[in-house]
């Protein structure tokens, strides 16, 4: 078997410094060093990002640094950068960098500078969502297109629905934007149910153009437009195709011309800044998304040229490798104090948890550690009103992002300086705590005080931008992404196939006509699962 990362000098090292830090209070980290809370700080374009109140010393952030040039970090991203085909499962390049690549650029791909496609396709899209904006491109009776509804499941669907509801402020308000992902019927029924049809544009959404439910909603979508239209001219006014497969694009019956275009080299969930964001481009503008895809590009930049300690994404990284392998955290929060923020935790599980849910390393071996967490969260101050008493009370160590704006975008009375006293109190809480001193000090009876203190030494990052726009958003994203790039690279997985989700796919496959046949099937699955479709098929019928 070879060497594994666990095995190395650099692991050992961290391992070691581990026994030795384990115990030691955030309290008496802030203690030792009263200025580490300016000096543990990053900040690049508009992003800062401290993580003093992490459970580390400038010796862990030394080791760490260690682990990631022994994993060769650096080398994964030169090669990802410069076209190498790093999915190896799947013998692809894995180029998102290249969607936001400026035009100057060339990134080469078996041989093809692949910028001008990018510019190409991100041209149409811009042609495309100014004619719908304004009211050129119109439904098949001549009215105006007013609601957009993006037909898509995973990464074709959580990273447009995130960054639409983000960036609501920038959007054209005067169109509605619904987002159709689950097979349940009530999803598409709910989104469509009060919209007119002639003032409906679906954009069907999917890599593959493959996915039971996308091809299933798609379907039912183009019958509800037909039931009311009638004449199956009107399709090509009201469907256009995000994919990569042409083929199946035509058999559906859009035309080609009304597919917009991407590549095998952009993974699903690394696919919302390519025509995949055709919803949110419609929705803020051609303008306002390469101020995204701006921001994306300048964290590309840093995560290509910053050293590896002083390098935002990869030291997030590492500090996540420290709780998930050292301390054996399991999960990590992500705690966004913006309400339009609402869907970066779900978007975010996709993000990290296709990526790194892995279990062999790029050459097929078990891996003899823990890889990707548990991701999850939800808008502060939702939170502190749920399960936050477990983050800060609990048994499990729990590392948390939180995510905040000094200015709002909206002005409302003084809600934004109660939402920002929020944002720092709580990472304050979680590090410092409340000792049974203090809280004996505060007089409570003596029954009372272990329920009440807080023992504290819970780690946080805290980032912070000036205000949620187009160009934050979009390096908070990439600032994610090459996070997870960073830990999938320590780990050696393969951080942009997802296996994972075949089994499930095929089962489903078999079992559909076992739901539907008229007669009694003959079932060879568990008895488990026999006895639960047996149920369904009497329940549905009776
Ligand atoms: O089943 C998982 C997955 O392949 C994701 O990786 C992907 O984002 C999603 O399904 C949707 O796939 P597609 O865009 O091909 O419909």
């Amino acid at each position: 078997m070879a060497q594994q990362i666990a095995d190395t000098e650099e692991w050992k090292a961290l391992d070691s410094h581990f026994s030795a830090i384990k115990d030691v209070h955030l309290r008496d980290l802030f203690e030792g060093d009263p200025t580490r809370g300016e000096t543990m700080v990053l900040e690049t374009g508009d992003l800062y990002l401290d993580y003093s109140k992490n459970r580390c010393t400038a010796e862990t952030v030394e080791l760490l640094v260690a682990l990631a040039r022994r994993a060769g970090v650096e080398q994964l991203r030169d090669a990802m950068f410069a076209g190498a085909k790093i999915n190896i499962t799947e013998d692809r390049s894995v180029l998102h960098v290249a969607l936001r690549a400026p035009a100057d650029e060339r990134i080469m791909v078996d041989g093809v500078d692949v910028v001008p496609q990018v510019h190409r396709v991100l041209d149409s899209m811009g042609d495309f969502a100014n004619r719908v904006r304004s009211g050129s491109w119109t439904g098949h009776t001549g009215r105006r297109i007013r609601n957009i509804v993006n037909v898509g499941i995973g990464g074709s669907d959580l990273g447009p629905r995130m960054a639409t509801v983000a960036l609501a402020d920038f959007a054209d308000r005067s169109l509605t934007n619904r987002f159709v992902s689950n097979v349940d019927g009530t999803d598409f029924y709910e989104a469509t149910r009060d919209l007119d049809p002639e003032e409906t544009l679906f954009i069907i959404a999917s890599k593959t153009f493959t996915t039971l439910e996308t091809m299933t909603n798609a379907r039912t979508a183009r019958s509800w437009l037909l039931d009311a239209l009638v004449d199956e001219g009107a399709v090509a006014k009201h469907f256009v195709a995000l994919s990569t497969n042409t083929d199946e694009v035509t058999k559906f019956g859009i035309d080609p011309a009304n597919m917009f275009e991407f590549w095998d080299w952009v993974g699903g969930r690394y696919s919302f800044d390519s025509a995949i964001g055709l919803s949110v481009m419609i929705a803020i503008g051609p303008q306002r998304f390469a101020e995204m895809l701006a921001g994306m590009h300048a964290m590309d930049e840093h995560f290509r040229t910053a050293p590896i300690e002083a390098n935002m994404p990869m030291l997030m990284g590492l500090i996540g490798i420290w709780y998930n392998d050292f301390f054996g955290a399991d999960t990590v929060a992500v705690l966004p104090y913006s309400q339009y923020l609402v869907h970066l935790p779900a978007y975010l599980q996709q993000l990290d948890m296709e990526s790194d849910g892995k279990s062999v390393t790029r050459s097929g071996e078990r891996v003899g550690y823990q890889t990707g967490p548990i991701v999850w969260g939800q808008p502060g101050t939702n939170g502190q009103h749920a399960y936050y008493q477990l983050i800060h009370q609990g048994t499990k160590l729990i590392p948390c992002d939180f995510i905040g704006f000094a200015q709002p975008n909206q002005v409302v009375g003084d809600h934004q300086d109660l939402l920002a006293a929020n944002l720092f109190a709580q990472p304050e809480a979680l590090a410092f705590g409340k000792t049974r001193a203090q809280v004996e000090a505060e007089g409570v009876d003596p029954s009372q005080v272990p329920h009440r203190v807080f023992e504290g030494n819970h780690p946080t990052n805290t980032i912070m931008a000036t205000q949620l726009t187009p160009y934050t958003l979009g390096q908070l994203v990439a600032c994610y992404e090459h996070k997870v790039f960073t830990q999938g690279a320590i780990w050696n997985i393969n951080s942009f196939d997802q296996w994972g989700v075949e089994l499930g796919k095929q089962l489903a496959q078999k079992i559909i006509p076992e739901l539907q046949d008229a007669s009694e099937p003959n079932l060879a699955h568990d008895s488990s699962t026999n006895a639960l479709i047996r149920r369904y098929r009497r329940q549905r019928t009776s």
